[in-house]
């Protein structure tokens, strides 16, 4: 499986395309960036670890490495400054992803192609790509709140000293200030969080807050997320790659599920190599349900008025 990252000299996509290596699931991967020198850099400081890694083609250039990708992964995109919110990079975004999507219908993209965005505002920018492109709606995805979903069990885990892999609670919605954190099903290897030794109210709050503000937190401390966003984006990809029809938060084009429709919002998505296969609509908390229609909401008004 190709796939091409549009913003591979940058953080996220520099860090996306190491996890890729290092999951070596993937057979090529392709770094674009409108910055050759420096995305020449990140595929040969790639491709100096490869003899210990797994046998792949790892490539940098321009848009043209995107016609024959089996997914393209779209990173690039200003940073917001951390007391800035997500929504509020909109302006100066959309002008630069039009761009970038001109750019990709020129050199063309495969029919089967599976895009991914993960340029913030990434739903609001996932719509867009959908709008765009002309592919079907269910083969244009985005990050959505994996990143949040993952930081919040990462933190969870540590907070109350159990394994990161053992936490199951998830986070829907906006990848934004109205994110969800679905606490109704939360569980602890496969036990009720709420009845946890040592978790109480004030701790699950004091983690979805701090989940809230990461974001911003590591753009202050460090410029912005690379790590943890790379390998968010490298799990999705895999999905894809292996056709896994996993259930994961990714954004995608709502047509009723919780009450949702014509917005892109991260609900339990159905993941594999046609990209969004179904949504699950379990049954959450009615606060939940609610919150999740507000999400939506914040996300519609921000489409009718920047797109
Ligand atoms: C973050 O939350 C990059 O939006 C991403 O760090």
């Amino acid at each position: 499986m190709k796939v091409s990252i549009i913003g591979g000299g940058g953080l996220v996509g520099s860090c996306a395309g190491f996890a890729l290596q290092a999951g070596k699931i993937v057979r090529h991967i392709a770094l674009v960036d409108v910055n050759q020198e420096l995305c020449e850099g990140q595929a040969l400081d790639l491709l100096h670890g490869a003899s210990l890694l797994a046998d792949q083609v790892i490539t940098s250039g321009g848009t043209e490495q995107v016609a024959d990708s089996d997914v393209v992964v779209i990173t690039a995109g200003l940073r917001r400054k951390p007391e800035e919110s997500r929504l509020d990079l909109i302006n100066r975004n959309v002008a630069l992803f039009r761009n970038i999507l001109a750019d990709m219908k020129k050199h063309g993209v495969r029919k089967d192609a599976i895009v991914f965005v993960v340029s913030n505002p990434v739903d609001v920018l996932t719509y867009l790509a959908i709008r765009e492109l002309g592919l079907p709606a269910s083969q244009v995805i985005g990050l959505g709140t994996v990143l949040d979903t993952t930081r919040l069990r990462s933190m969870l885990a540590q907070r109350i000293q159990v394994q990161p892999t053992q936490v199951q609670v998830t986070i829907l919605g906006e990848h934004g200030d109205s994110m969800v954190p679905i606490w109704s099903n939360a569980q602890i290897a496969g036990l009720p969080l709420d009845k946890f030794p040592g978790v109480n109210q004030a701790l699950i709050a004091e983690v979805e807050k701090k989940t809230r503000g990461s974001g911003a937190e590591v753009i202050k401390k460090k410029g912005g997320a690379g790590f943890a966003v790379g390998v968010s984006i490298a799990d999705v990809v895999h999905a894809i790659a292996l056709d896994q029809q996993r259930i994961m938060p990714v954004s995608s084009l709502q047509n009723g599920a919780f009450g949702l429709r014509d917005v892109a919002i991260s609900v339990p998505t159905v993941v594999g190599r046609k990209g969004v296969l179904g949504v699950v609509e379990v049954d959450l908390w009615p606060k939940e349900k609610v919150a999740l229609q507000k999400s939506g909401n914040v996300l519609r008004e921000t489409i009718e008025k920047v797109l």
